[in-house]
């Protein structure tokens, strides 16, 4: 009876339920069985306590100040100031504090922005492979879900395939760099090939493709590389962003929307995703992450550590039989699997405690996404079990 009054467009694309749900209920159960001395490759999860600074700026910030410290909250302009001078850090570039959105992580800024932008018969474009959510997020918004496969050798964008993608329905592209999974950082010369395109098409269909700039691991960068915020070649851009991969503290959601300075309609903008913001009220960040922000947004999770593990971990899987590439940013390994079904491989290596999520639900059939948040014991553990199960299916 649910199934049936569920949102027809989840129905209809999954019958009821997306890849993605089905693997949180199947790691669900993983958990509640694991062996003590479980490997949690899965989801991009802390696997060891958090930053010292971050525990005590929480613990400041707890301490009320006024009557009004734990009131309804929106966009506090502290906050929005925090955030401003770090835009201006990140892009070069003047955010209006006015046009800055304080959302829990960048769930709920995503959902805020799909509903704010998406209308009747809209397509969003999301490149494959992709972050799990984005297809149930613009289903759930009432749109039209539009997948275009990154080049399978480089992981680059494939300006050709979006542009075959692009009709007169198309209202947004996702755009994720550095991208979960492939850890790919989309260059400069690709962004303004990009944008090129939304413009020309933007032109041609008589309104704005606008770009979603999904930057959630923008801080995650291995070797010196760069980063250049996608939202510098294009106007009609909106960052999204969130502090919980940069803190490791994904369950402590806090992260914003900032529309770009240079947007068509930005006042009109401005109105309908603060009225969509307050609508879901689960999408404003709580008072105490807010009160937060100033003390913790210049906290980071130890890179070096992060880059050791994922050299270590590139390197076993490799010396056990595993093809895998080296990322350039962001928390995953992508290995490919030594059978087809990754989802099935991903059950071998469960029973034996090592949790990995199947490729096939990032768009990765035959591979599997492994997470460097992994403690160095857990991926010193899981490497000899990739090994036997990797001699056991050649
Ligand atoms: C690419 C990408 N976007 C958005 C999110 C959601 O971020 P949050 O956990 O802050 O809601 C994630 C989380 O894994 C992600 O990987």
């Amino acid at each position: 009876m649910l199934a049936a009054n569920a949102p027809a467009r989840l129905v209809r694309a999954h019958n009821g339920i997306l890849p993605s749900a089905r693997f949180l209920a199947q790691y669900d159960s993983w958990l509640a069985q694991a062996p003590e001395d479980y490997c949690d490759l899965a989801l991009g999860n802390p696997q060891s306590m958090p930053l010292a600074g971050f525990v005590d700026a929480l613990t400041k910030a707890v301490t009320p100040k006024d009557k009004n410290w734990f009131a309804y909250k929106k966009n506090e302009p502290y906050s929005r100031d925090v955030i401003q001078a770090d835009l201006r850090n990140v892009t070069g570039r003047h955010f209006d504090p006015e046009d800055i959105f304080l959302t829990n992580g960048a769930t709920g800024a995503l959902m805020v922005t799909l509903n704010s932008l998406v209308g009747a018969g809209d397509e969003v474009i999301y490149i494959s492979p992709h972050w799990f959510f984005y297809e149930g997020m613009i289903l759930n918004s009432g749109g039209t879900a539009v997948c275009v496969k990154a080049n399978p050798e480089s992981f680059n964008l494939d300006i050709d395939a979006i542009e075959r993608a692009i009709t007169m329905q198309t209202r947004a592209i996702i755009v994720n760099s550095p991208n979960n999974p492939t850890g790919r950082i989309y260059t400069p010369e690709q962004m303004k090939a990009l944008s090129a395109l939304l413009q020309a098409s933007s032109r041609k269909f008589g309104r704005p493709i606008h770009l979603i700039s999904d930057e959630a691991y923008r801080t995650i960068i291995y070797d010196g590389g760069e980063f250049e915020s996608p939202s510098n070649f294009y106007a009609n851009s909106i960052v999204i962003y969130t502090y919980g991969k940069t803190l490791l503290t994904p369950g402590q959601r806090i992260g914003y929307i900032a529309l770009s300075p240079e947007m068509d309609e930005l006042a009109a903008m401005r109105e309908v995703i603060s009225t969509s913001q307050m609508l879901c009220g689960w999408a404003v960040s709580s008072a105490l992450m807010q009160h937060s922000l100033g003390a913790i947004q210049s906290l980071s999770l130890d890179l070096h550590h992060l880059q050791e593990k994922r050299d270590r971990f590139v390197a076993g899987l490799r010396d056990c039989g595993y093809k895998t590439h080296t990322p350039e940013g962001a928390f995953y390994l992508t290995p490919k699997t030594p059978m087809a079904d990754d989802v099935a491989f991903a059950e071998r290596l469960a029973t034996r405690g090592v949790f990995c999520l199947p490729g096939s639900v990032v768009g990765m059939p035959g591979h599997l996404r492994v997470s460097v948040t992994a403690s160095d014991e857990m991926i010193e553990r899981a490497l000899p079990i990739f090994a036997e199960e990797n001699n056991r299916c050649c």
